[in-house]
């Protein structure tokens, strides 16, 4: 997601300011840092790279220095007093007036701060996307109603809001049009596309939809939430034949009582029945999740649990995380913090079971023949090689 608006953010101050991107920071007008806040270690990085960009404003006075994203938005106007020399702060959902308070700045000498949620303004206010390569992003919905306890984003950036289709569509075809081959649909929780508008069937109509659109060879999405998983969905994936027979759909855990304390309203059997019925209409389908080790008061028993439905849903690979502390969730404040040690050492038996799953479903695709997409960008050693990478 955040890829995705860094771009938004290029394509538009191309257009207004003529800015053009440069590999080089000492060359930059302008330096916006876009950040994550999802775990700490993120976040920590934000101040790091702005304290090695004060040195190029003292250089050049002139230079204007942005944080956008969800440290943005979590901090607001805090950024600015911990950093004097930023100029703009704004967030996820006010990247598209970045034009207007650049001007803003060249008029005044104050911090400009807008991290307000204003609907889905955004993308109407977005020049249509530059092409790079045969693959792109294409966001359809934007932020997060479910307000899982240990997640910040329903507070970063604001509750479920979905494009509409047609807009979604016509991107779509612009882009196929232009020569993009594969499109990643995004979204927080990409299936709840539509509901808050009433159509609960509107992420399955989408993906029906992405197979009439002409030049298009694949498409992908991430990330669902196994609650509004359907059995729709699953169709249309099936029987949509640019629709890719792979699914990343976070687990975060195998334990029903950590999944009610995390306020995930599914639990182990309902998880483990999607895939049966991933599997049973796309037998080669390819499943990967994210798994958060250590949320607050798990068991050695809850974890056995989350290794039983690794075990047994064989994913071909996972993000795997220890549990971190955000500040203002439920999570942070609840008792039963488990210490770093034990959620370590769960880690690490974690890992490597995912490892070796994983290792086990790539020595089965020896000998298979796949056709894969050469993306731009993958595999950085292609380019001094014969070497060609790309995506089954
Ligand atoms: N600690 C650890 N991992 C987290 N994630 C989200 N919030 C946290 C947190 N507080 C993980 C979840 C999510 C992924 C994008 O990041 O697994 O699916
Ligand atoms: Fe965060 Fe995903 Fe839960 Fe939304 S569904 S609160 S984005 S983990």
């Amino acid at each position: 997601m955040n890829e995705y608006d860094s771009a938004r953010m290029r394509d538009l101050l191309q257009e207004s300011h003529n800015l053009v991107p440069t590999e080089n920071p000492e060359d930059a007008d302008v330096l916006l840092l876009n950040t994550c806040s999802i775990r700490e270690k993120a976040q920590e990085k934000v101040f790091h790279q702005l304290g090695r960009w004060k040195k190029l404003k003292l250089k050049n006075p002139d230079l204007i220095i942005g944080v956008g994203g969800c440290v943005a938005s979590q901090e607001g106007a805090e950024i600015g007093r911990r950093a004097p020399y930023v100029d703009l702060v704004f967030g996820p959902q006010t990247l598209h007036r970045l034009p207007e308070m650049l001007e803003q700045r060249d008029s005044g000498d104050t911090l400009i701060v807008d991290v307000s949620f204003p609907e889905i303004e955004k993308f109407d206010n977005l020049p249509q996307p530059k092409v790079e390569g045969p693959s792109a992003f294409v966001s359809v919905m934007e932020g997060c109603s479910k307000y899982c306890t240990f997640c910040v984003v329903p507070y970063t950036r604001g509750e479920e809001v979905s494009r509409p289709f047609d807009d979604v569509l016509a991107e779509i075809s612009q882009l196929a049009d232009k020569g993009v081959r594969e499109i990643n649909l995004l979204g927080q929780n990409v299936n709840a596309y539509g509901s808050e508008l009433g159509d609960r069937q509107a992420f399955s109509k989408l993906l029906r939809a992405c197979g009439d659109v002409s030049g298009l060879e694949r498409v992908r999405f991430m990330s669902p939430h196994p609650r509004d998983f359907t059995d729709d969905v699953i169709e249309a994936m099936a029987h949509t034949s640019n629709v890719m027979p792979t699914l990343h759909m976070p687990l975060q855990s195998g334990s029903d009582s950590v999944l009610q304390r995390m306020r995930r309203s599914y639990r182990q059997d309902k998880y483990l029945g999607i895939i049966d019925r991933v599997r049973a209409a796309m037998p080669r389908a390819s499943i990967t999740t994210d798994i958060i080790v250590g949320f607050p008061g798990e068991t050695e028993e809850d974890f056995q649990a989350t290794m039983d439905v690794v075990r047994q849903a064989r994913f071909a690979s996972a993000y795997t995380f220890q549990y971190s502390k955000r500040p203002g969730t439920p999570a942070a404040t609840m008792e039963n913090q488990i210490e770093k040690e034990v959620v370590q050492e769960r880690y690490e038996r974690l890992v490597k079971l995912v490892n070796q799953i994983s290792l086990e479903e790539n020595i089965a695709q020896i000998d298979n023949s796949v056709e894969i997409l050469v993306a731009h960008g993958e595999g950085r050693k292609d380019a001094h090689t014969n070497r060609r990478s790309g995506r089954s």
